[in-house]
């Protein structure tokens, strides 16, 4: 039996686990082929199982096509035992098993693929956390979320990483992580960064002022290539 040990998918989009098989009377079988796919335990309960005589490889691929999150992708009679997983979360994060029977020869034969869901870093926002009754210092408290968990650092308005001592670092759920520094109203950036990217905010957000820089400048272009335009159609005119 052939499957990929392991399978990369980031988050939201379709995976297909490739499995397949040969077996010696291959030539010849015409019994009952079943899949079975199984998830975490490689006893637990089938989450997806179909089953088809191989007598004529015409009409139908053996089991349904269907809509659901899971299904097979490939011909059963070819020996092929693919899953195909829609929309791939979090939670889908780990171990598949594919398993086979073949009526009539006895054992079946099980392998098992990694599935690894990946979540470009992003920050999904910060926040001001005001002195609790405690009378803990202000902090200012950036959440971030990726997979593999990004590596989060608070940088300066000059660009310089604050020290490690001051940072509090906490995950919040299965791919999310909060940060936090000790925090008087200065300018303060949250940077998370893991093999897949980088992601930064700056707290107070950047001011709107090269917006409105932008917008002079075009209207200044828009202005000059209107009196171009304008002269030149008069100075045709003239002739
Ligand atoms: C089903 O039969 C075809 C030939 O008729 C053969 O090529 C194929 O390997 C068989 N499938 C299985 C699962 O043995």
């Amino acid at each position: 039996m052939a499957v990929s040990p392991v399978v990369f998918v980031p988050r939201g989009e379709d995976v297909v686990l490739p499995c397949s098989f040969t077996h010696p009377r291959q030539q010849h079988y015409s019994g009952r082929v079943t899949l079975k796919r199984l998830a975490r335990e490689p006893n637990a309960l089938p989450f997806l199982a179909c089953s088809v005589r191989n007598e004529s490889m015409e009409g139908k691929r053996g089991c349904a096509e269907s809509e659901l999150k899971y299904s097979m992708y490939g011909d059963l009679r070819r020996r092929e035992l693919s899953l195909l997983i829609r929309r791939v979360q979090l939670g889908d994060n780990g171990t598949f098993f594919c398993r086979v029977e073949l009526h009539g020869l006895g054992q079946y034969i099980q392998r098992e693929t990694q599935l690894y869901v990946t979540v470009q870093p992003q920050i999904l926002n910060v926040s001001v956390v005001e002195p609790g009754s405690d009378g803990a210092p202000r902090r200012l408290q950036c959440e971030v979320e990726g997979q593999p968990l990004p590596n989060v650092t608070w940088l300066s308005a000059s660009g310089t990483p604050m020290q490690d001592l001051e940072v509090k670092n906490q995950q919040s759920g299965p791919a999310r992580l909060l940060s936090s520094v000790p925090y008087l109203q200065e300018v303060l950036s949250c940077r998370a960064e893991s093999r897949l990217g980088v992601a930064e905010r700056r707290h107070p957000a950047a001011h709107r002022g090269h917006v409105g820089a932008q917008l002079v400048v075009r209207l200044v272009v828009f202005t000059l290539l209107a009196a171009l335009l304008v002269t030149g159609t008069s100075v045709l005119i003239r002739r």
